[in-house]
């Protein structure tokens, strides 16, 4: 957090608000689940549960613990696929969670933690090979971001913030427009990381002015 700046000065009266100040332990507010590949030492590809990643444009931004394998992979090799999972793929991403590529387990893993050399197999999955990088991609998944690191900014408390760009989109084609690169969001349907429980999304409840895809089926591109 940065020092509230001198030179103005905070209002304090009080309006009653029915917000309270709580310290929560984190901040998952609800994003979407993505499993990350990324190449072992040994050239076999390790894969990990994020949640913590946002795009904007062809930059994708991940939150990393930044002495877990997964950025020790990275700092190797920065090349990197962001898969995206769909609802149904919750257990077997609650399963890898529980795993690590790193051999021995470190000290700083959650208890019970074990080490896996083959995550597709613990998780029943099947690597796929990927278009523009070495780390493989994830055939169950349905949707892969393929992407080359740009940076990785290591924070304070043992947190990294890595920053790639995004080379190569695979998507499932039931899930796109057909004949277009649009992805119908009426038919994608984000695990969604809510305080350490899984959600899906709700109803839709309206369509910003600025949406692609207007209905299904139909894409009304502005300029
Ligand atoms: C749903 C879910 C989301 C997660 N999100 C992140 C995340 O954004 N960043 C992170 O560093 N770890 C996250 N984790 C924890 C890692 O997946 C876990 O530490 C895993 O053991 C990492 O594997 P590795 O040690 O092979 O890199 C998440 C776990 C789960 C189950």
């Amino acid at each position: 957090m940065t020092d509230t700046p001198t030179q103005y000065e905070r209002p304090t009266t009080d309006l009653g608000s029915a917000h309270r100040s709580i310290t929560p332990s984190i901040l998952y507010f609800g994003t979407p689940v993505g499993v990350i590949s990324t190449l072992n030492e040994s050239g076999s590809t390790n894969l990990a549960p994020i949640s913590s990643y946002w795009g904007l444009d062809d930059l994708l931004v991940i939150g990393l613990a930044a002495t877990g394998h997964t950025v020790a992979n990275l700092r190797r090799h920065p090349e990197l696929v962001l898969n995206l999972c769909s609802v149904s793929q919750w257990e077997s991403v609650e399963c890898l969670g529980r795993l690590t590529g790193a051999h021995p387990v470190p000290r700083q893993k959650p208890s019970g933690t074990q080490f896996a050399a083959d995550k597709f197999g613990a998780a029943g999955w099947t690597p796929l090979a990927s278009t523009s990088v070495i780390p493989e991609r994830v055939t169950e998944l349905p949707v892969h971001l393929e992407a080359a690191v740009t940076g990785i900014r290591d924070e304070a408390d043992q947190l990294a913030v890595v920053f790639a760009r995004c080379q190569a989109v695979h998507v499932l084609d039931e899930l796109t427009v057909a004949g277009t690169s649009h992805i119908d969001p009426g038919k994608w349907n984000p695990l969604i990381y809510n305080f350490r429980h899984y959600f899906g999304l709700g109803t839709r409840l309206g369509i910003a002015a600025r949406a692609e895809v207007r209905a299904a089926g139909r894409c009304e591109v502005e300029a």
